[in-house]
């Protein structure tokens, strides 16, 4: 393979990484891409973080010996959170992780309440608490964990659009708690949730929702600097580690993506 053709590869357990191919395409509309999903392992939200820490460096070490990437994303704040040093650790390419926009968040808020939405395995996570005493020791920072925004966002992307009373439900886990009344910026700390903005944003029209996509396009930028990339989009590819008939639903939605292949890992 030659070094232009070399691809970024994205990984995640389902459909949220593309909310950060989106921001990536925006900035480098030429780049080859992979986007992996573990369709076999999903929801990784639900898992423990031994499975997880299991899991997730020895399938990116297949993908990466089968697709020869420049760079790998993992597009999972859950994988990001619990396995990046062990993946940095194995792998002999660059990676770059998905961890919660709390310093974003912490320079919009008026209100210094902060609300952060992630699968229940991110919002327990250690590095959470550590961001938070970083980046925004002066705000309330309240957590709640959903799965069911997760597979609201799978059933989005296959077609499904979400009904509203059941988006309402979940933020609620952070309006409800003492203080989620004053929320004014909330933290899409899992990728599946930008998927759902439009969703979010009818229930919710007075907050700002932050994600780590669009800072994570400019690190992917950052990265590949002076690398060479084709001179006009290529077609990306699809992989997943259990391909049935929900998966190429999901794959025939997203050809208008620019993803023209389907495969199986
Ligand atoms: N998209 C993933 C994240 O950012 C995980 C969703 C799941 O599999 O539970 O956390």
């Amino acid at each position: 393979m030659t070094e232009t053709a070399q691809p970024i590869l994205f990984f995640d357990s389902g459909v949220g990484g593309l909310s950060v191919v989106a921001p990536t395409r925006a900035l480098l509309p030429t780049a080859p891409i992979v986007y992996a999903a573990d369709s076999a392992g999903f929801p990784y939200g639900t898992r423990t973080e031994g499975e997880i820490a299991a899991r997730v460096p020895a399938l990116l070490g297949r993908l990466v010996e089968r697709y020869r990437p420049r760079l790998v994303v993992i597009a999972c704040n859950t994988a990001s959170t619990i396995a990046l040093p062990v993946v940095r650790a194995a792998l002999d390419v660059p990676v770059v992780g998905t961890v919660p926009a709390i310093k974003v968040a912490a320079g919009l808020s008026g209100t210094r309440v902060i609300g952060v939405l992630g699968t229940q395995a991110t919002v327990r996570q250690p590095y959470v608490d550590d961001l938070a005493t970083r980046f925004a020791a002066d705000c309330t920072v309240l957590r709640h964990g959903s799965a069911a925004l997760v597979e609201l966002a799978e059933g989005a992307l296959a077609g499904t659009p979400p009904p509203r009373d059941a988006i309402a439900r979940e933020l609620a886990g952070l309006f409800d708690q003492p203080g989620g009344d004053r929320i004014d910026v909330i933290v899409n700390a899992c990728t599946h949730f930008p998927l759902l903005a439009d969703a979010m944003l009818a229930v919710a029209p007075h907050i700002a929702f932050v994600d780590g996509g669009p800072g994570i396009a400019r690190r992917i930028v950052a990265l590949t600097q002076g690398q060479a990339f084709p001179a006009t989009p290529v077609p990306g590819r699809l992989v997943f580690t259990r391909l049935g008939e929900r998966e190429r639903t999901i794959a025939a939605g997203l050809e208008s993506q620019g993803f023209a292949s389907v495969e199986a890992l």
